[in-house]
């Protein structure tokens, strides 16, 4: 196992949504490290808090108590405006269904979100590049309608690269894809996060995916049940890859 320096740090973290009689108690006592390049696995039943806590760590929403900390920085309490900044600038989302623009290309839907932080020029090398890199080279020019559903992902995956994000949040990557394909974009997460410093979250209900995951999270009724660090995780795909 490497050495990774601490990235993340949730103390105390609850998110409580609306009030009396219709208060759901969504987190509680959350207390969770994340390392850089780190490949955490978030498991856990239906409405056990999965992506209440993904939307915490990404930014998207704030905790009801609690603290998280970035780089030893809280981020509950920025402006509306800084925290934003910290969305857009450090953050790469990954979702079930891959809201590519469908009248944009390939390259075009990653080198869309490149220009953001980088002239259009390199944008566009940096969009192919990242392509190649999830094995799409040769799908660069194509239109997302012409793509199956695990390439469409993996261009998802570039385009949220394209920012090299310090964390890459990925809520149900796989869980509208076939079982095989679905293996193929979880596999190239795991290869992302050991290639690169960018700490990648994904929650799944795959439990399979237990076993490669450098820290598995389990959540059971908002409350964190299991959280573990594998000291040898399964390379994910790696039997497919030796037959
Ligand atoms: N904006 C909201 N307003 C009210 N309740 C919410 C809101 N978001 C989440 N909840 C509630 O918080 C609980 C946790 O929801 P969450 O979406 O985090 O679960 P999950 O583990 O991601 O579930 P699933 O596997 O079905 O996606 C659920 O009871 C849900 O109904
Ligand atoms: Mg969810």
């Amino acid at each position: 196992m490497v050495d990774r320096a601490p990235f993340l740090s949730v103390t105390g973290v609850g998110r409580t949504f609306g009030a009396g009689d219709a208060q759901v108690i969504a987190l509680a006592d959350v207390d969770v490290e994340i390392a850089t390049g780190e490949f955490t696995v978030i498991l856990g039943p239906s409405g056990s808090g999965k992506s209440t806590l993904l939307n915490l760590l990404g930014g998207m929403d704030r905790p009801s108590t609690g603290s998280i900390r970035v780089d030893g920085e809280p981020i509950e309490t920025l402006s509306d405006r800084d925290l934003t900044g910290y969305r857009r600038e450090r953050v790469g989302f990954v979702f079930q269904f891959y809201n590519l623009i469908p009248n944009l290309t390939a390259v075009e839907n990653v080198a869309l979100a490149a220009s953001l932080v980088m002239p259009r020029r390199e944008a566009a090398d940096t969009a192919t590049g990242l392509l190649e890199r999830v094995g799409l080279g040769h799908r660069l020019d194509q239109f997302p309608r012409h793509l199956s559903g695990g390439e469409m992902q993996r261009v998802a995956i570039a385009r949220a690269l394209a920012k090299r994000p310090a964390l890459l949040l990925c809520d149900e990557p796989s869980g509208a894809l076939d079982t095989v394909t679905g293996t193929q974009v979880l596999a190239q997460l795991q290869e992302t996060a050991r290639s690169t410093e960018t700490a990648v979250v994904v929650v799944t209900h795959e439990h399979t995916l237990a076993e490669a995951a450098d820290r598995l999270i389990s959540l059971r009724d908002g409350r964190v049940v299991e959280n573990r660090l594998n000291e040898t995780p399964e390379t994910i795909g790696a039997e497919e890859a030796a037959s």
